[in-house]
């Protein structure tokens, strides 16, 4: 059944946005000298600029009254307390302790869980500092390359982060296998010494097909390597399943755990940072934490009209459901930032790509839209002739640093702010057949929305603030439509069926095979294959 305020708010938004829609962008800015600083944020060394939506005052006013329908305070409030919203799973949504000071209490059923997350904390920056330091060594002496195994959230947001903060890295080099595509694996070991190499087995659940395949694999991989009585010596595990990990070999002192309530895609605060650690060093890591806290903060104590996250989420949704457009691209202008749109996408499709709601009836409305992306100026030669004159609409949001890190080529950094936002500008404003000179197919619509997160410079801190905005602007949107996003369900089938399917590839006999189009497939890549 349709949530009917929802619905109400809905039909109301949808008639500002015909009498929005029949003007311009541009015309606002025209008509509003003020529309700059009214419809832009400034927080900490961060610039929030969303003037260039298709919005006016009055639909504003509107769509910022959808966070009181929906009870956000108090979904927000229940979050952060520990209240067991991921209702399917029947656990608490707690990403934000992990960046909780330890004068902080959380509680899950009656205990305090502060001073757990900052002991692991604690044993995991010594780990990654003795590691650093050369105290921590494997069967070959120092460490000088470290290899993460996991995937989805066990993978993106380490993997992203260290490669961002790339300018700040002085330890080990960090190195992450995710896919079960032997390639992943072959192509990062070969490049190794194994007898300096840690391996990272991170997996929440210590069961994920891909994560336990690959941390298999390499274990041979290095007992070869070294000998098998010292492979061992080169692995560690970040997981909430000890039992598995005891099982797999790793000792518990050189286990990192964490626990049900962090969600993994917002699991990146907890050990499942260890990558971070060792490669940027405590203090570093402490300021990434920092920087979230920051965030988390911002979304608590900001009013609607200022709060970074609840922009992001209305607006979302104006484009979503008002506006009904099916994607939204996310535009970093960092080159070391090209995985940003990947853990975007497990954090906002895995999310909120949901068809039911908390109840369980069918939602009424859209929900995650399609996240995409690729670092300017690349994805200006790729994709982005689409954004300009496609027939969809794809609202944007830029990303980009006032300063690069390249100290001797400050000019590139000036092209690439040119760049950056020559391209918000022409998506607004567009281009008219008449200064197109007559030429249809040098005309651009314009009206194609995009906001900018411009910041000083990308540093941990920043680079935390920015990972906990989105965090929380996907809650809100999950609150504004209704839906769990924290569960995924969506995942199960397909990994169920692929268990089913193996071992008929194995045995090379299709026959077994339910389906008629998986045998047919299953039948063809046999015939195929090299025996
Ligand atoms: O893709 C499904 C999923 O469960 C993600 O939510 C998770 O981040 C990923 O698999 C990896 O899971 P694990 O950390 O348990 O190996």
């Amino acid at each position: 059944m349709a949530d009917p305020d929802l619905t109400k708010n809905f039909e109301t938004l949808t008639a500002h946005w015909h009498r929005v829609s029949g003007g311009s962008i541009q015309n606002l800015f025209d008509t509003e000298s003020d529309r700059f600083s009214k419809y832009s944020v400034r927080f900490d060394e961060l610039l929030f600029d969303f003037s260039k939506q298709h919005i006016d005052d009055e639909a504003f006013a509107a769509l910022c009254g959808l966070p009181e329908v929906a009870g956000l305070d108090q979904k927000r409030d229940a979050m952060l307390s520990g209240s067991k919203i991921n209702t399917t799973e029947g656990r608490s949504v707690l990403h934000t302790a992990l960046r909780a000071t330890p004068d902080q209490s959380i509680y899950v059923d009656g205990e305090n869980v502060v001073p757990a997350v900052h002991e692991v904390l604690d044993r995991a920056l010594a780990f990654a500092e003795s590691i650093r330091a050369g105290d921590t060594t494997v069967s070959g002496g120092r460490i000088t390359d470290v290899v993460n195994i996991g995937i989805g959230g066990s993978d993106l947001g380490p993997k992203m982060a260290v490669r961002a903060l790339a300018p700040f890295v002085d330890g080990p080099e960090c190195h992450f296998v995710s896919n079960v595509d032997g390639a992943d694996l072959s192509d990062t070991v070969s490049k190794l010494d194994l007898s300096t190499t840690l391996f990272i087995i991170a997996s929440k659940s210590f069961s994920t097909q891909e994560t336990m395949l690959n941390a298999r694999s390499a274990f041979e991989m290095v007992a070869s390597a070294v000998g098998a009585d010292k492979a061992a010596s080169h692995f560690c595990a970040v997981s909430t399943n000890l039992e598995a990990t005891r099982k797999f070999g790793i000792p518990d002192e050189r286990t990192f755990g964490f626990w049900d309530w962090v969600g993994g895609r917002f699991s990146v605060w907890s050990a499942i940072g260890l990558p971070m650690m060792i490669a940027l060093g405590p203090d570093r890591f402490q300021d990434f934490l920092a920087g979230a806290r920051s965030a988390d903060e911002h979304f608590v104590n900001a009013p609607t009209a200022q709060n970074i996250p609840v922009l992001m989420a209305l607006l979302g949704v104006w484009n979503r459901n008002i506006a009904d457009r099916q994607s939204q691209a996310v535009l970093v202008y960092d080159d070391r930032m090209p995985d940003f749109s990947r853990w975007l996408q497990q954090l906002d499709m895995e999310s909120n790509g949901k068809q039911v709601t908390v109840d369980g009836a069918d939602v009424t409305h859209k929900t995650a839209p399609v996240i995409f992306g690729e670092p300017g100026t690349n994805g200006q030669h790729a994709f982005y002739q689409m954004l300009h004159q496609g027939s969809d609409i794809v609202p944007c949001d830029f990303l980009i640093a006032a300063n690069g890190h390249e100290v001797g080529l400050k000019h590139h950094h000036q092209i690439l702010l040119a760049n950056c936002f020559a391209q918000s500008e022409a998506l607004m404003r567009g281009r008219g057949l008449e200064e197109a000179d007559g030429n249809v197919h040098g005309v651009f619509e314009g009206d194609r929305p995009s906001s900018t997160l411009l910041y000083r410079e990308l540093n941990p801190r920043q680079l935390g603030q920015l990972m906990a905005l989105y965090e929380h602007k996907i809650f809100v949107q999950g609150v504004l439509w209704g839906i769990n996003s924290f569960d995924q369900w969506g995942v199960e089938l397909g990994k169920e069926l692929a268990n089913s399917i193996e071992p008929a590839i194995a045995a090379g006999d299709a026959a077994d095979i339910e389906n008629v189009a998986t045998r047919s497939l299953v039948s063809a890549a046999l015939e195929m294959k090299d025996s």
